[in-house]
């Protein structure tokens, strides 16, 4: 799949413009705070709805705006879509395919499949186990859109399920919610289980090739819950700890509280990985998120490299980006050097845009 073109009103400090991409690779390049994470948050948002950084709704509309859109023609192997996501300051948001209002979020997620590499990934491996989770859920979602459907309603059932214990309600009236958590709990593991021994063996041959002198690399889910075998063992799982949890009126236990352990031979890589380890962990766990996915769809992802000049020296730059041209067909790179790309000998394929004060110029 290609972003072909990008429309963009009122987003961020990028205001209103129509940008025609190269369907192969896209430099935009331009000082700190011009807008470069901005364009590539554009896109991102349009393969799921939300945004690689912290932020919310509010923060995507431009200062002084009610509501900001982000629209694009996107190209696939049988088709060509427009997609889009208005942003409402007061109404939430709503999303569009072919200019049609589309309510479900499974259909919308499945026309853009972006993965994304930010100088902040390297928080994967150190950060608190909700970043690995959400690196699981994005790539679950990708890879069976109806996962997501599950994760909401799991989502939905333990917000309720939160409130009503810090209200002090009896145990009979929060089983119901332990019900819906055990059902839909069982299918995310489940699906979280096999998507990992699938990751697994491609991460494992990445790292390999990145570091061949190092331990091997090993995923494992980590839950409080041992891998229940049905969803009726894992609902006793859940009421066997409600008297605690009235008690200490919040929700101790549960497949929310998963988190994905990385080891390099033994070794808990959180604890333990160097920072250049770290560093080619999270690129051999994205590059096999990239191949899986391709292999599973029998179509090209859209790569998203921000800021490729902050920490990569330039040898280690150009096989990252080398490495993910040759496995993938569309790729953005932003950066504040204009000559990152000089390594390349073939210019055609590439569209230089500078980005000022919020306004993107295709070079010439
Ligand atoms: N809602 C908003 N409305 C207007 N401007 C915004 C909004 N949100 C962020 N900005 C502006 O966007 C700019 C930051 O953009 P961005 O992070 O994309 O910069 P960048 O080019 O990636 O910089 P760097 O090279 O430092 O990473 C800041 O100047 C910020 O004030
Ligand atoms: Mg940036």
């Amino acid at each position: 799949m290609i972003v072909d073109k990008l429309f963009l009103y009122q987003f961020r400090n990028l205001k209103n413009q129509d940008i025609k991409f190269s369907n192969r690779l896209n430099l935009i390049y331009g000082n700190n705070g011009e807008g470069k994470t901005n364009l590539l948050e554009a896109i991102y948002l349009l393969s799921i709805t939300k945004s690689f950084r912290q932020s919310n709704r509010e923060d995507f509309i431009s200062f002084q705006e009610r509501e900001a859109s982000v629209f694009a023609d996107i190209k696939d192997n049988v088709s060509l879509k427009n997609i889009g996501i208005s942003f409402f300051r007061d109404q939430g948001k709503k999303l569009f395919i072919n200019h049609n209002e589309e309510k479900s979020l499974s259909n919308f997620i499945k026309n853009l499949i972006c993965i994304c590499f930010t100088p902040n990934d390297l928080l994967m491996i150190r950060g608190a186990s909700e970043l690995r989770r959400k690196f699981l859920d994005k790539h679950i979602s990708d890879y069976e859109p109806i996962y997501l459907n599950y994760l909401l309603q799991y989502k939905k059932a333990l917000k309720n399920k939160t409130i009503l214990l810090h209200q002090g309600a009896s145990k009979e009236q929060i089983l119901p919610w332990n019900r819906i958590l055990a059902d839909c709990g069982f299918f995310i593991q489940q699906k979280r289980i096999e998507f990992l021994q699938k990751l697994e063996e491609y991460a494992k041959e990445i790292y390999s090739q990145i570091a061949p002198n190092d331990d091997s690399l090993n995923l494992v889910l980590k839950n409080n819950f041992q891998n229940e075998v049905s969803k009726d063992a894992l609902l006793i799982k859940y009421n066997n700890y409600l008297s605690q949890e009235i008690m200490f009126k919040k929700s101790l236990v549960g497949i929310h509280r998963d988190d994905l352990l990385v080891f390099l031979g033994d070794k808990d890589s959180k604890k333990y990985a160097s920072q250049g380890q770290a560093r080619s962990i999270v690129l051999s766990l994205k590059l096999g998120v990239l191949k899986l996915l391709e292999s599973k769809l029998n179509e090209s992802l859209v790569v998203l490299l921000d800021d490729m000049d902050s920490e990569l020296d330039d040898s280690r730059r150009e096989m990252l980006i080398t490495s993910i041209f040759e496995k993938t067909e569309q790729v953005f790179i932003s950066g504040v050097n204009k000559n990152i790309l000089d390594f390349l000998k073939n210019n055609e394929i590439i569209k230089v845009f500078n980005l000022t004060c919020g306004k993107v110029c295709e070079l010439c």
